[in-house]
């Protein structure tokens, strides 16, 4: 039987007992009733629960899509933001080599605009762009976000006068709602291929749509397997009333126990580089589904061991403040061996003939165990390894977790209100239509 990704309390339980977690996550099987009955708030945002059946039909025109991208181009620009973008880079950096662009045989190049607003950044992609034979996936619910909507104006106008207008139509996929935005009528006046991003999704609980799938298929990742691992993960939590043997509950209730005495940051850690934009999407999924009302855990995350030679001192014996959740990855998919040396001049030689996997297990362990002797509570994720359907599994298992312990913190965790604030100011600061009285009195604050 395969083994699926599982939770190890062991070194949380001196500071908050196991069946106090226990207890807290038997409680919050009522969540589960809440989310399955679709009667908490945000119950209009519930379409992911069920996403790994539901998305099945369209996985094989995802890949179509795909194929047809890679047979006429080299490279593909996917432009969003939140939501719209930390999925599909998640799953990719997980997956990719960690030197795509060095690399000597042939493969298909992912790029990324829209996730921010930088001119140097566009600028740079416009210079390679220049070089490549190159499609464009523009991705965004609302269809009417700046930072993407910027990016795809400018690479438009940049793919139509490279190739065409007609060559440009048929390699740029537009995926936003399936009515609304500006989105969806430019796809309808140019002609675009289009895949709707449903109405009941949000963008963070998004990565199981087109909207990260169709990057990831474009990357030639396996996408019916990665959905495989989240299906998989959905029967063995959504429905499991017990918390002893459902680790979702386990973590929500843990991570929540933790904030009530007093841990008010997660930091994720990863011993691995691959797990870069995992920790960012992770960010956002739980920073915007929680951080509001006052309340919420502020998700925090740190590579290991690059960043245990710079914050490592501050988790060691810096204020008291976080815990850690550490992504446990079993096996690596590559193998290299520390060779001996004759003379022993750097003094290695202890570690000839191990596997770098086994001195990287090591730091893991002895970063545990110190962070825990420094007072730091450790969840530990044991994940197998990381390919396709792991990674599907984590997905979910972060989905779901994130939703239960929203509820137990009693906010909406399908919402995010707070994002407009800097967004009616930017517009108000622009002069945007509408904006007119709001941009009189900040320019006044701002003499
Ligand atoms: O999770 C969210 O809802 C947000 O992060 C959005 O994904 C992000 O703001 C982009 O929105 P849109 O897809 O409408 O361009």
């Amino acid at each position: 039987m395969k083994e699926n990704i599982s939770i190890n309390l062991k070194n949380t339980g001196s500071f908050v007992p196991y069946e106090e977690v226990l207890a807290l996550a038997q409680q919050s099987t009522r969540h589960l009733d809440t989310l399955n009955g679709a009667t908490g708030a945000g119950n209009d945002f519930l379409g992911w629960l069920s996403l790994p059946d539901d998305i099945l039909t369209q996985l094989d025109r995802i890949e179509k899509t795909a194929s047809h991208l890679r047979s006429v181009s080299n490279a593909t620009v996917v432009i969003g933001i939140g939501g719209s973008y930390l999925g599909a880079r998640a799953v990719i950096e997980a997956l990719s080599h960690s030197f795509p662009s060095l690399l000597k045989s042939k493969h298909h190049e992912i790029l990324y605009a829209g996730q921010n607003i930088c001119e140097d950044y566009l600028s740079d992609l416009l210079e390679i762009l220049e070089t490549r034979n190159y499609s464009i996936i523009v991705i965004s619910k609302s269809g009417t976000t700046t930072e993407p909507a910027i990016a795809f104006r400018i690479l438009k106008d940049h793919l139509e006068r490279k190739v065409g207008k007609v060559v440009a139509a048929d390699r740029i996929i537009a995926i936003t709602d399936s009515e609304k935005g500006a989105l969806r009528s430019l796809a309808e006046i140019n002609g675009y291929e289009t895949f709707v991003i449903p109405e009941n999704i949000g963008g963070r609980y998004s990565v199981l749509t087109p909207v990260g799938l169709l990057p990831i298929a474009v990357s030639d990742f396996d996408i019916k397997a990665l959905v495989k691992g989240a299906q998989a993960m959905e029967k063995l939590t959504r429905q499991d009333k017990n918390a002893t043997s459902n680790h979702v509950l386990m973590y929500a209730a843990a991570r929540n126990l933790l904030l009530q005495g007093g841990r008010p940051v997660e930091i994720l850690t990863g011993f691995t580089p691959r797990l870069h934009y995992l920790a960012e999407w992770w960010k956002q999924l739980f920073g915007e589904s929680e951080g509001k009302e006052g309340k919420g855990i502020f998700p925090a995350a740190v590579d290991f061991t690059t960043d245990l030679h710079s914050l490592g001192q501050y988790i060691q014996e810096g204020q008291r403040i976080m815990f850690e959740t550490i992504i446990s990855v079993g096996n690596p998919r590559k193998k290299l061996t520390i060779p001996m040396e004759k003379d022993d001049a750097d003094q290695l030689n202890y570690l000839a003939g191990k596997r770098l996997s086994e001195v990287n297990h090591n730091a893991e362990t002895g970063t545990v165990l110190a962070h825990n002797d420094g007072n730091v509570p450790v969840i530990t994720l044991n994940v197998p390894e990381l390919n396709e359907f792991y990674i599907g599994q984590l997905i979910y298992f972060f989905e779901l977790a994130c939703a239960v312990s929203g509820y137990i913190l009693d906010v909406n965790p399908f919402d995010q209100p707070g994002v407009e604030a800097y967004k009616k100011n930017m517009f108000a600061l622009l002069n945007k239509p509408g904006f007119e009285e709001a941009g009189k009195k900040l320019k006044e604050r701002l003499k």
